[in-house]
């Protein structure tokens, strides 16, 4: 199929981003390919469209229609590298869905992301916010991304410390625009140990933590932890973690302390690691509602869209949030995901 036989217009993507946030797309385009990918950025720039790219559309908000060209990245792949007695490496296409990609590692016995089970989105997206959960993150196991730089067009290698990986953060994020990830490589296994402390995980395990699970079971466990506390996206329609936790320094934990005896927050060299979702709960929010969308009953950093919420409710009621816990702890909480369109 022609490049333009592939190009769409007036795309609606509420079935595109998690949140069922109905936005339009003047043009879009589906790519599975480098040479596609190549070919939809030089037909945005020769006709003066703005791009979006598109991985699964789990972290972002649509706060109106998007006046340029979207690009859904569908490059789909899946193979193993350098396998011996210790591990292998997995390489994972942009467009492959994460969570399918952690099952069939742990499944094939490898381990490293099983922590990282039913995280929404594509393996492509995974290290743009270094997704993360029960104390494990992408950057712990990622060798290498491969991404398309819009500054020199080139493909590039970036190894694991030259993304500039933090807590949900990486390079990718803090330059929007000039990657456009095409492949990740993982390095994983067979006998690194297992990561059960995080408490959800550990609580959930109990005694069976102690025997030898298969990096299978793990991922099993993590799913029916997730399960209990995190709404499924396709029924209760949701970006994940609204907020990030935020980052204080030890001196402004003690005052919150003294103010808030049962505070939680996780100490980390200098600084501490809050729960946002203690202070949006705190704050009165969780299980909150209006006429279309609302504060999840069993996580509060998790909004849901329940009703024909548009980007602007989700946002509007994102920015009360912040602003009652700005008034209550004096703490800014940072959006987690992003705003586009509109
Ligand atoms: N808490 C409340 N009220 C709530 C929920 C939690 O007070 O409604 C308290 C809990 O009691 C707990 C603390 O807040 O002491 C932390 O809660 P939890 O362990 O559920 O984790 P979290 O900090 O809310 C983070 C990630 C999640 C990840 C979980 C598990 C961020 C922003 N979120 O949530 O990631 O699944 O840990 O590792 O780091 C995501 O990024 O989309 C996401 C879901």
């Amino acid at each position: 199929m022609s490049l333009k036989a592939k190009l769409q217009e007036n795309v609606e993507l509420s079935a595109l981003n998690t949140l069922r946030v109905s936005a339009t797309a003047r043009f879009y385009m589906d790519v599975a390919s480098l040479a596609d990918l190549r070919g939809a950025l030089v037909w945005a720039e020769t006709n003066g469209y703005t791009t979006l790219v598109l991985g699964g559309g789990s972290n972002l908000v649509f706060a109106g229609d998007f006046a340029g060209l979207v690009i859904r990245i569908q490059m789909a792949d899946r193979y193993w590298e350098q396998a011996d007695d210790t591990g292998a490496t997995l390489v994972l296409g942009a467009g492959e869905n994460w969570h399918h990609a952690v099952l069939y590692a742990a499944s094939a016995g490898y381990r490293g992301i099983e922590n990282l089970a039913l995280i929404p989105g594509t393996a492509g997206a995974a290290p743009v916010q270094n997704i993360g959960a029960y104390g494990v993150e992408l950057c712990d196991t990622l060798v290498s991304v491969t991404a398309l730089d819009r500054e020199t067009n080139e493909l590039v290698c970036l190894e694991n410390a030259e993304c500039g990986f933090a807590y949900r953060d990486s390079l990718f994020k803090r330059s929007p625009g000039r990657y456009i990830i095409t492949a990740i490589r993982l390095r994983l296994s067979r006998d690194k140990p297992l990561q059960l402390g995080y408490r959800d995980l550990e609580e959930y395990l109990g005694d069976t933590a102690d025997k030898d699970l298969s990096a299978f079971a793990v991922a099993e466990a993590v799913m029916a932890v997730r399960h209990r506390k995190l709404p499924d996206p396709a029924i209760l329609p949701n970006a994940g973690s609204f907020f990030k936790n935020p980052v204080v320094s030890g001196e402004q934990f003690n005052e919150l302390q003294a103010a808030h005896p049962d505070v939680v927050g996780y100490p980390k060299s200098r600084t501490v690691k809050l729960a946002a979702a203690w202070l949006i709960d705190q704050s009165g929010w969780k299980g909150y509602r209006n006429a279309r969308v609302g504060v999840h009953n069993r996580q509060a950093l998790v909004l849901i869209n329940h009703s024909g919420g548009t980007g602007q409710d989700v946002l509007e009621l994102a920015s009360d949030i912040r602003q009652s816990v700005q008034k209550r702890f004096g703490v800014e909480l940072e959006m987690e995901p992003g705003i586009v369109g509109g």
